[in-house]
């Protein structure tokens, strides 16, 4: 059974920041609550010509040439987003005809801000089953669009920003080792996004009631997110037969520093062996994770040979967690510039396109 390895990383982030000055100008807040109930400090927005898509490919390029594998050579492409472009159709197959993957597969997965570990075990397991050899996953937000900014329990929390992994086969071991998902639906109503699915689809009075943005219970959440954050780790580990005086890093979704700290005590470990950068970016959902491992590879931290725990909450309720042992690229004599691909990618998408127009006119005469 060939193993999964996590080869090439890549994330991309905003360059608008909005500090908690900023947003005490617009809510009834201030710098000192938001930081002591949080542990933010500012977070990026996106500019207003920047999409899903558009942070997720731009993550995807850099994980392709960190995993020196072109994008024509991927099988699956898994995007997973609490604010993906549309309903329909799955960003994952606008970033595939963005990226030049001519071959493979591509869809969305909903788990909210548990959906990178979801995705990467998905795509870690098709890997495993032999049925495919490389995979991509994205976690991609834009959640800033989603945000009430007149609502100070929501408006803090949130940032924009995309993360993403190739995963890869390989008869070495190592890469994912196990991981757990769980849901509990009945608490559902915690946090949602109500306007514009089949229940309240878009009308005046969806927008006068404010169902196109993110609703939430922060207090049941953070119940919540404490509860099951330390037992997730500890069912993970033991899937994978290891304790945690094995574990170099813990990365958590990134939601409040205060959950972070209460799963720490809980597992009786250290928040040092965490890796915590929430301050910086605030809650970016499916993105939190992989930016977090990225920012950790860049300072030194996570390295080849580590094992790593990941370990993610959020609506539905999901929540789960992913032991990881870290091997980096796969040594290649080749060297592919995935970047190039994308004028590639462009002019095939652009005649695609033609031939379809054309085919519509003819079709449209022989009628
Ligand atoms: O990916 C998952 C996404 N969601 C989460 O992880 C959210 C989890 N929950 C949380 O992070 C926290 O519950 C919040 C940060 C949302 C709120 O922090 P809290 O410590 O639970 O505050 P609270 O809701 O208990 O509010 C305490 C007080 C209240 O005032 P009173 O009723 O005691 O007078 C709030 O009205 O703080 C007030 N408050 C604020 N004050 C200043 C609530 N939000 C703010 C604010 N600035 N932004």
């Amino acid at each position: 059974m060939p193993f999964a390895h996590i080869t090439g990383w890549g994330i991309s982030v905003p360059e608008p920041v909005l500090t908690n000055e900023d947003i005490s100008k617009m809510v009834d807040t201030n710098d000192e609550w938001i930081r002591d109930h949080t542990g933010i400090r500012e977070r990026h927005i996106a500019r207003e010509d920047q999409f899903p898509s558009t942070l997720a490919v731009e993550a995807s390029i850099k994980a392709l040439q960190v995993a020196n594998l072109a994008p024509t050579e991927l099988d699956l492409i898994i995007v997973t987003s609490s604010s993906p472009e549309y309903i329909f159709p799955a960003t994952a197959c606008l970033v595939q005809d963005q990226i030049g993957a001519t071959k493979a597969g591509a869809f969305d997965l909903l788990a909210a801000c548990s959906g990178f570990i979801y995705s990467t075990n998905m795509a870690a397991q098709a890997i495993r089953s032999g049925s495919i050899k490389n995979a991509l996953v994205i976690g991609t937000e834009t959640l800033s669009r989603f945000t009430n900014w007149k609502d100070r329990n929501t408006c803090i929390l949130f940032g924009d920003g995309a993360g993403a992994f190739v995963l890869q086969a390989s008869d070495v071991p190592g890469g994912v080792i196990s991981a757990v998902m769980h849901s509990d639906g009945s608490g559902a109503d915690s946090l949602t996004l109500l306007g514009g699915g089949a229940r309240h689809p878009a009308t005046e009075a969806t927008v006068h009631e404010g169902k196109h943005f993110i609703q939430m219970d922060g207090k049941a959440v953070f119940r919540f997110a404490t509860r099951v954050m330390g037992q997730a780790i500890k069912e993970a580990l033991e899937l994978a037969g290891s304790s945690l005086n094995e574990v170099q890093w813990i990365i958590p979704h990134q939601a409040n520093y205060r959950i972070i700290e209460t799963a720490a005590k809980y597992i009786k470990t250290p928040l040092d062996k965490f890796i915590i950068n929430i301050e910086r970016y605030g809650n970016t959902s499916t993105a939190s994770i992989p930016i977090a491992t990225v920012e950790a590879i860049q300072k030194g931290q996570v390295k080849s040979g580590d094992k790593i725990v990941f370990v993610g909450f959020g609506a539905g309720l999901t929540w789960g967690a992913m032991v990881v042992d870290w091997t980096g690229p796969i040594p290649a004599k080749k060297h592919v510039h995935p970047e190039q691909y994308r004028a590639f990618a462009r002019l095939r998408s652009f005649v695609r396109r033609a031939i379809r127009l054309i085919e519509g006119f003819f079709s449209r005469k022989e009628l």
